[in-house]
């Protein structure tokens, strides 16, 4: 059978990833698939740099959509990244009967919706296993591997490049700029960084995680997103005095109404996750996501999330998909968000003032009797309940001091008219520091 023709958007970091393991590894990738996959044409705006990536042997273009709409491409690759030009590409290759394999989570998170209906309308697949946690295979995991579970929680380490900056600078008590840097060196961060720094990045793979978990459109602009920015070196050394690690996790979350509102949880933040649970344990720019599901329980992903080679492994590995299962009648291919597109639920993305969490509160106190009681008779009259205290020990003639508190869960919104309340008294004299905490378990 003639090999599947491929068109690659996008020879940087994964492109040129992608390129070399397809060549390397052609006669595996050919017997696991059916027939050969071939690259027949590639483009990035600098064709210099793009010849030196793939030889002789294959199409240089200059111009995106002439691999989007080319007569000779099957399928077609897109991993240039960003919204525009990409959408418009994506979308021209559906129209031309193209199938679609992307990296790229930002463009789905906020354009799934009309992606995958394009897909659907066509017959056509687009597949995204790269999109989260890189060369680890969640989205196949959830998708079909845990098809039969209802899946409660999925929590997860997905953005190799804070993972990275809080590992060395815990770790190794280097400054943020210095990690960042290497990590940028290394082909983890996103062009701009900010989008790792500020969770927007680890927010798009939680919003797409969460659609596949429950079946719900992708909503990016629902999440809740808190980036490692503001993150302080006291905060991570009393979380570990108190047993806790702080990894910036993307968790969605089913609430049943037990405590608080009926909706899903989708949020981005620094979290304490206790020290002795395994994806605490996570360091680098290694990626680890937890899935709890009724049947299944509680089980684990761990792997590289970002680089060349690892996030090629996904891309290929779609390839593959794609190869296989072109040909089968488009009804019974996995659907792209794991439910039948008209069995995709209204479940409300909760507002954070209405999740239910944990917390770990650092306040800056003055030294003196009666300032622990009154913290925590407010505390107490907005019903949070206190897991933990921890207070630093003054130096000599030292007038103030830090006190951590850890509570149990709560709402959200309780949580915050309590520290509105806290922070307007005279003795706690700076801002509070409020993190949330979950046990995982
Ligand atoms: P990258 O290294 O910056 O590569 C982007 C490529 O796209 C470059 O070859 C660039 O070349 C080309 N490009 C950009 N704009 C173009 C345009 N208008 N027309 C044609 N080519 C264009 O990015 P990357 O790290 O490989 O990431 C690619 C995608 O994979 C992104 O969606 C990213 O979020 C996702 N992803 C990355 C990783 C990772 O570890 N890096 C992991 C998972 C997912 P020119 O500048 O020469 O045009
Ligand atoms: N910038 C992303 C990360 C790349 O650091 O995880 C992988 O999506």
């Amino acid at each position: 059978m003639k090999p599947i023709r491929v068109g690659l958007i996008g020879l940087g970091t994964v492109g040129a990833g992608t390129f070399r393991v397809l060549q390397r590894n052609q006669d595996e990738i050919c017997r696991r698939a059916g027939r050969g996959i071939e690259v027949v044409a590639v483009c990035r705006r600098d064709a210099a740099a793009a010849r030196a990536v793939v030889g002789a042997g294959v199409r240089v273009e200059s111009d995106a959509m002439a691999i989007a709409t080319a007569p000779d491409v099957d399928i077609v690759c897109e991993l240039m990244g960003g919204i525009e030009p990409a959408r418009s590409l994506v979308l021209a290759a559906l129209a031309s009967g193209k199938h679609v394999v992307t990296a790229n989570k930002a463009l789905l998170a906020l354009h799934g919706s009309e992606i995958f209906a394009a897909a659907r309308e066509a017959g056509l697949m687009v597949a995204f296993e790269a999109a989260v946690a890189g060369g680890v295979p969640i989205i196949k995991a959830l998708r079909e591997g845990l098809t039969a579970n209802r899946i409660e929680w999925v929590a997860g380490i997905i953005n190799g490049t804070t993972n990275f900056i809080l590992s060395e600078m815990r770790g190794k008590g280097l400054d943020f700029a210095t990690v960042l840097a290497q990590a940028q060196a290394l082909g983890y961060a996103e062009a701009d960084p900010s989008t790792d720094i500020d969770g927007i990045d680890a927010a798009h793979k939680a919003t797409i995680l969460c659609s596949i978990a429950f079946g719900v459109p992708v909503q990016f602009e629902r999440a809740h997103v808190e980036g490692i920015a503001a993150l302080q070196a006291a905060d991570i050394r009393y979380a570990e005095q108190l047993g806790y690690r702080i990894k910036l996790l993307g968790i969605a979350k089913r609430r049943s109404g037990a405590n608080g509102a009926v909706g899903i949880e989708l949020r981005v933040h620094p979290t304490l996750v206790p020290k002795d649970r395994l994806i605490a344990n996570v360091e680098g720019a290694m990626n680890a996501v937890m899935v709890h599901g009724d049947a299944v329980g509680t089980t684990l992903y761990h792997g590289r999330g970002a680089g060349a080679e690892p996030t090629a492994s996904a891309v290929v590995a779609d390839l593959v998909d794609v190869t296989r299962l072109h040909t089968a009648d488009p009804d019974h291919r996995v659907p792209h968000l794991a439910f039948q597109p008209g069995s995709l639920a209204t479940t409300p993305i909760l507002a954070i003032d209405a999740v239910v969490t944990a917390f770990y509160l650092r306040l800056e106190v003055a030294d003196q009797p009666g300032v622990l009681a009154r913290i925590t008779t407010i505390l107490a009259e907005h019903e949070i309940s206190i897991d933990a205290v921890l207070q630093r020990e003054s130096a000599e003639g030292e007038k103030h001091t830090d006190l951590i508190i850890l509570t149990h869960d709560t709402v959200e919104g309780r949580m915050r008219a309590a520290l509105a309340q806290m922070q307007a008294l005279p003795t706690v004299l700076a801002p509070i520091v409020k993190l949330r905490k979950e046990e995982l378990g």
